[in-house]
């Protein structure tokens, strides 16, 4: 199987992780700074806040910003679901929005047509790793009075007119999970520029409590207090560890994504009914995912028959994402989306990654051609 993605784990990253382990510190210990400022540096940020998962990022975020019981978060329909789950962790509501045709990005207009008096903050997704319209949405934010925050969990490494994915939003949350540009096994972080949401996202990822287990070990006394609530979304040394190693390696990685997109383009241009998101103009794509739009043709062929005909080849085509509010969870929205929902009918995400070969790209568009020519003949 070709998979949609996949993670890349060498030499150096093994010795990284074995170091930790000889080391007198497997979790809240120096490895935790070292990948934190070294993921704040990389994306333009002034803190980085490792935690355990993208998920735990979002509900971390969620928490600084003071989310609570009768508030508002706008979110995207095309997206994972856990960005609309970190706002009910807090007692909030979702306000789901549609996406942009084109990109499946947050459309800012409906994201103005959904602000009410309870609107607290908006989650932008940089959906398959291009930036969302961050000048459009802070405009909205500024006379609104309402929080940004980017759920960047596909978009480590991209940027937007030259800025960085971390600088654009007041918070940005990434995940490290293996499917991303880099992985800690499961892991997250959430940068800022804001020195107290900071230390906020630091106690509530550690119970809530003032000193974690190394302060307190290296000489601030056995006293903690805990002001507020919290959970245990710690990220450990042996996985940062391997996040210090892994950055080492995105910007190549970038590179080799950016050049297999670059290859796909021109291919699939010869495949009837099938398109590539557009990309928005001076912008640094990471490219996570390769999102195609299936249009079913003549006979009837669509995006469900060439994931079957792909998934039976070898090729682990999958899609990202049915619209939220076709989830039986958000099914009260059912509708109010049409884009998304549309979209989600006509998606589907090829393999792209950093260890993917050209020639393997070639396999990927030749079967994808077969089917056609079979459909066609
Ligand atoms: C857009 C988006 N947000 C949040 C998450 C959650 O990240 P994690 O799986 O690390 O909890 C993901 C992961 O797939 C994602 O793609």
């Amino acid at each position: 199987m070709i998979p949609y993605g996949r993670q890349s784990v060498d030499a150096s990253d093994i010795e990284a992780v074995v170091a930790a382990l000889q080391s007198d510190w497997l979790t809240t210990g120096p490895r935790v700074d070292e990948f934190e400022v070294a993921v704040a540096q990389f994306t333009g940020a002034a803190h980085g806040v490792a935690v355990n998962s993208g998920t735990a990022a979002l509900h971390c975020a969620m928490h600084a910003i003071g989310i609570e019981p009768g508030d508002e978060v706008i979110v995207p329909a095309m997206t994972f679901v856990a960005t609309a789950n970190c706002v009910c962790y807090q007692g909030g509501t979702p306000i789901i929005a549609d996406v942009r045709p084109d990109t499946l990005l947050i459309d800012p207009d409906d994201v103005r047509r959904r602000i009410t008096d309870r609107t607290r903050a908006i989650i932008a997704v940089d959906y398959a790793g291009q930036p969302a319209e961050w000048d459009a949405l802070r405009a909205i934010a500024d006379e609104h009075d309402l929080r940004l925050v980017a759920d960047g969990c596909h978009a480590l490494g991209a940027a937007d007119q030259g800025r960085p994915v971390g600088s654009l939003a007041d918070l940005t949350t990434f995940s490290f999970h293996p499917v991303k540009h880099i992985t800690t096994g499961e892991g997250g972080m959430i940068v800022t520029d804001n020195s107290e949401w900071a230390e906020s996202m630091r106690r509530f990822r550690n119970h809530g409590m003032t000193t974690d287990g190394r302060q307190r070990e290296e000489g601030q006394g056995w006293r903690y207090d805990v002001p507020g609530p919290g959970w245990n979304y710690r990220l450990t040394d042996i996985q940062c560890a391997l996040g210090v190693s892994q950055l080492k390696r995105l910007p190549g990685w970038l590179e080799h994504r950016q050049c297999l997109a670059e290859a796909y383009g021109p291919a699939l241009q010869n495949m009837p009914g099938i398109e590539m998101l557009a990309v928005r103009p001076k912008v640094a794509h990471a490219w996570h995912l390769l999102v195609v739009r299936v249009s079913a043709d003549e006979a009837g062929f669509g995006r469900d028959d060439l994931y079957t005909a792909l998934r039976e080849a070898g090729v682990g085509a999958n899609v990202h994402y049915t619209s939220l509010t076709r989830l039986t969870r958000f099914e009260a929205n059912a509708g109010d989306c049409p884009v998304a929902e549309q979209a989600s009918d006509q998606i589907l995400t090829l393999p792209l990654h950093q260890g993917m070969s050209q020639e393997e790209l070639e396999q990927v568009i030749a079967i994808i051609g077969l089917q056609y020519d079979r459909v066609g003949s």
